[in-house]
């Protein structure tokens, strides 16, 4: 099968958008199956930079994109972003977008509950991007969305909207937030139905037929493994299941469709929001992989927590995620440190672990076991292959490979596309 499923391997932000939109330009469909606008990459195409959020990276390559019903979609934020790359020469038109007709709206009172909770847990806040994205897979889960298909039924949209309201507005009161009117939520929808419905389908037949066509898919995760709402550092994770095996269920597809799995690793780790770390540098080197990585969020503008590779946690990505094959990314941050560290295990009390329970208690008492390698004085920045490599780094690549249990198939060297070293096509299979 020559699809491929990008997922994240850490925290997210390991530099997915670089990979996916190399990957997007090799494929016809690229699919969003989950998260929402809490996501974010830039893409450099010639002289314009894309700020994507919702919108799958294979508009930007002239590829069909389509928002399966795995994603939690804004509505007025993704009119904002086509507003956006519409103004920078960019058509999106439901010829190059599609949106599943099931997918579930977010709506304000989402990202106004989103805030309230974070505030009323001060301290123990997760740390959300406060797009409300937490709590539009709660109303799904729980049978309440509104979802695309209903903004064409005004009044299935009229009681679903009571029944939202009845929840929303109880909890909203009780955290000493402003309530909504649904008179106001009612118009504000039915006034966005004919801007959104033109792009609504069935998503699961456009998929169907190419799979049926041969056509290459291109499954783009949002967040990563260690994010996710099971398999992560839970509670501080994000709503959905960012694992590959959520391609299939948040596109609308059978598993076998999958194709490869692409695990996207930083050559080091960073971290956004609050949750275990047990890597984490608060020293100079810490300080220095921040500022050489320009580690701030892309949606939050936050600056990212940075620590040292976490081979243990990364493998148990590997495992959990379905991942293949690893594009690490941001080696050349790396670039003339005089030693580095792997993270090989967790040492928590008396124990010797080698994965992060699930316990919370365990995972923020969790110390990481570490390997020392030889730093490399030369640079990698730029190379594009192998042999451009000091040995040091050659042998730092070798041992994260064998230490997460999955080869290493791209290595990226810079922000520039081409400064990637392929050792395998992931379409290849
Ligand atoms: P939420 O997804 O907004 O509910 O946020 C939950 C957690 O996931 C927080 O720690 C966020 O910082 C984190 N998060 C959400 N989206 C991203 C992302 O695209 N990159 C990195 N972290 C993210």
């Amino acid at each position: 099968m020559a699809n491929v499923a990008v997922i994240g391997a850490q925290w997210g932000d390991e530099g997915k958008g670089k990979v996916v939109d190399w990957l997007a330009s090799r494929a016809e469909i690229v699919v969003r199956f989950q998260g929402g606008h809490n996501a974010g990459h830039t893409l450099v195409v010639g002289e314009q930079t894309y700020k994507l959020s919702l919108l799958p990276s294979g508009v930007v390559r002239g590829k069909l994109g389509i928002i399966g019903n795995g994603v939690v979609l804004d509505p007025q934020a993704l009119l904002d972003e086509i507003a956006r790359v519409t103004a920078q020469g960019l058509a999106v038109t439901p010829e190059n977008l599609r949106i599943a007709e099931n997918v579930p709206l977010i709506l304000p009172l989402h990202p106004a509950l989103d805030k309230a909770r974070e505030a009323a847990r001060g301290e123990d806040r997760i740390g959300t991007t406060g797009r409300g994205i937490g709590p539009a897979y709660e109303d799904k889960v729980a049978r309440r969305s509104i979802r695309l298909c209903d903004l064409a039924e005004p009044a299935t949209l009229s009681a679903k909207l009571d029944e939202l309201l009845l929840h929303h507005n109880s909890l909203l009161r009780g955290l000493g937030a402003p309530e909504f009117a649904k008179q106001e939520l009612l118009d504000q929808l039915l006034a966005l139905a004919p801007r959104l419905l033109p792009f609504a389908e069935a998503a699961w037949e456009r998929l169907d037929a190419a799979r049926h066509s041969g056509a290459r898919v291109l499954f783009e995760g949002a967040q990563a493994v260690m994010l996710d709402v099971d398999h992560g550092t839970y509670p501080y994770v994000t709503s959905s299941n960012t694992v590959a095996g959520n391609a299939a269920a948040g596109a609308g597809i059978g598993p076998d469709a999958i194709g490869m799995v692409l695990g996207i690793a930083k050559a080091y780790s960073t971290r956004v929001g609050a949750g275990p770390f047990p890597t984490e540098l608060h020293d100079e080197i810490g300080r220095g992989l921040g500022d050489r990585g320009n580690e701030y969020g892309t949606v939050t503008g936050r600056r990212r927590r940075c620590g040292w590779f976490d081979a243990c946690l990364v493998r148990q990505a590997v495992k959990v995620g379905g991942i293949q094959g690893i594009a690490l990314t941001k080696l050349d941050v790396l670039d003339g440190l005089e030693e580095l560290k792997i993270c090989t295990g967790y040492r928590i009390g008396a124990e010797t672990l080698r994965r992060l329970p699930a316990a919370m208690g365990a995972q923020a008492a969790a110390q990481p076991i570490y390997e020392t390698l030889e730093g490399w004085s030369g640079s990698t920045r730029g190379a594009r292959s192998y042999a451009e490599l000091p040995a040091a780094a050659v042998k730092y690549v070798r041992r994260i490979e064998e230490l997460v249990e999955a080869p290493v198939v791209l290595l990226s060297t810079s922000p520039e596309r081409d400064d990637t070293i392929t050792l395998r096509d992931p379409f290849a299979g």
